[in-house]
């Protein structure tokens, strides 16, 4: 991205990339479970400027703002945080209301049906408006570049726009957007869309997002749409509409020499689950998200121990759901259900010193992932509807000994690029349970093989691509800009 040398780059997202907490001896900092950071992180030590983020630690505000340093993980101290410090009123409107109890489901379809609640709506616009003036503060020229991200923000890139008519304004759209027919149940669908053709660029992760937005518009606004150039033109304004996958930033060789060896992560996995000397071991790594296909990979796993019970005894599943946006009743419900599943699986399977699902609810730092990843011999991806889901990604890039199979849902973003995994319909759960009965069966040369494919794929089209790509078509868009501007 050299066409932005010298730019300024300011990003604005919901989920800060870390968390200052309270802890007994002092403040502790912890990295959230959030896809868009696993992404976004990187990229912004790599070309510093300002991120501004709701702050939701619960350390002292002032504390915080006054040695924002303090705690900073190291190799993070290339960019600036500015925290956002909502009101309990703005965040249960803003974010537990319109953006994740209206916003997500109406666009993952995930059969949760949206609420839409006029006072939600009115505090997710004034929190919008609350982080347009940031922006407008932080900026230190006419066009600076700024980097919107996700479903908490539809409507910034027009407030932006209104204060900063030259700045370039990047929206990038991290979950699915659904067909007109699902989106126009909305009330303000309108606003919403107005509000994202304030951008100057609006990515999605792939072709099929991008066109379901433009149909999207088609359907709501008077808007001129060039499907040639994927521009849409709104009010002598034109936007250009783009699918950029997302990825992770590959592990590099020192970073992948300092990872405990494969067997000492298994050792420290089986010996902390008390698990069975020889047994296959298939970890899921989600956020407790109702999205994510959780109870169906469970009916999946109880299915495959009753077609091949001589898996009973040596098959386990380790499910890590860490909890999120749990003031929700939507979320809590969800977590019992899994729970109770949980329970009549294993009551109907365990043996002594044998149980075949463990369900880990807590939060699980990075280290503490990567060790499961290294560990396991399949990774479980059932997501019902993701925008790319970077979990698959990450496992992968976890497994330079070229083992382990991924079996992936086709509805998630990532199945498009992983066709080496074994993709599967997570609603269909015979065809999962015989996903997992070919996983634990699949012999080691497969396994190599489809994993070093997987591998050079997700090393090749990394994060800095999906970064690089969408800069430097922001770079184009600038200069065209500067030369039309002198005409
Ligand atoms: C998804 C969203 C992100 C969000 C993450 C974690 O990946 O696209 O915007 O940060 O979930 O959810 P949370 O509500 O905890 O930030």
């Amino acid at each position: 991205h050299t066409q932005l040398r010298g730019d300024q780059v300011i990003v604005v997202s919901n989920r800060e990339p870390y968390i200052h907490e309270h802890g007994p001896d002092g403040i502790v900092v912890k990295r959230p479970a959030s896809g868009l950071v696993t992404a976004v992180e990187p990229v912004m030590r790599a070309c510093s400027g300002t991120w501004i983020a709701h702050g939701s630690g619960s350390a002292d505000r002032d504390v915080v703002d006054r040695a924002d340093r303090v705690g900073v993980p190291p190799g993070h101290q290339d960019y600036q945080l500015r925290r956002i410090w909502l009101t309990p009123e703005e965040e249960q409107g803003y974010y537990y209301g319109f953006a994740n109890e209206g916003m997500w489901p109406l666009c993952h379809v995930a059969h949760v049906r949206p609420v839409f609640r006029e006072s939600d709506w009115e505090a997710y616009k004034q929190v919008n408006q609350r982080f347009a003036d940031a922006v407008v503060a932080e900026a230190r020229s006419e066009d600076p570049v700024v980097l919107v991200q996700d479903y908490h923000f539809a409507l910034l890139p027009a407030m932006i726009r209104a204060k900063l008519p030259q700045a370039t304004i990047l929206t990038f759209w991290h979950i699915p957007w659904p067909n007109p027919e699902s989106f126009g149940i909305c009330p303000w669908r309108r606003e919403i869309l107005q509000g994202m053709l304030g951008s100057t660029i609006l990515g999605f992760h792939t072709r099929f997002h991008c066109k379901n937005f433009m149909e999207t518009v088609d359907r709501y606004l008077e808007a001129r749409i060039e499907d040639e150039h994927s521009t849409i033109s709104f009010q002598d304004k034109e936007t250009l509409v783009e699918s950029y996958p997302i990825s992770i930033e590959w592990p590099d060789e020192a970073v992948a020499a300092a990872w405990p060896p494969i067997a000492e992560c298994r050792r420290r996995v089986s010996e902390r689950l008390q698990l069975p000397a020889v047994v296959r071991l298939a970890v899921g790594i989600d956020r407790f998200d109702y999205t994510k296909g959780i109870i169906e990979r469970l009916n999946a796993v109880e299915r495959m121990l009753e077609k091949a019970p001589e898996w009973i005894g040596r098959f386990v599943f380790v499910q890590v759901a860490a909890p999120t946006r749990a003031a929700l009743d939507e979320y809590r419900s969800f977590q019992e259900r899994v729970e109770r599943i949980t329970e009549r699986i294993n009551s109907r399977f365990s043996r002594p010193g044998y149980q075949p699902i463990h369900l880990l609810a807590q939060h699980h730092e990075p280290e503490a992932v990567n060790e499961l990843f290294r560990a396991a011999d399949i990774c479980v991806v059932t997501s019902l509807h993701d925008g790319m889901n970077l979990v698959c990604k990450e496992f992968v890039a976890a497994r330079d000994d070229q083992q382990g199979v991924l079996v992936l849902s086709r509805f998630a973003g990532a199945a498009r690029e992983m066709t080496e995994a074994l993709i599967v319909n997570p609603y269909h759960v015979e065809e999962t349970a015989d996903a997992l009965l070919r996983a634990a069966l699949m012999p080691a040369a497969e396994q190599r093989e489809r994993m070093a494919s997987l591998r050079s794929t997700v090393r090749e089209f990394n994060v800095f691509r999906w970064a690089g790509r969408m800069l430097s078509d922001a770079g184009r868009w600038r200069l065209r800009a500067r030369v039309e501007a002198r005409v």
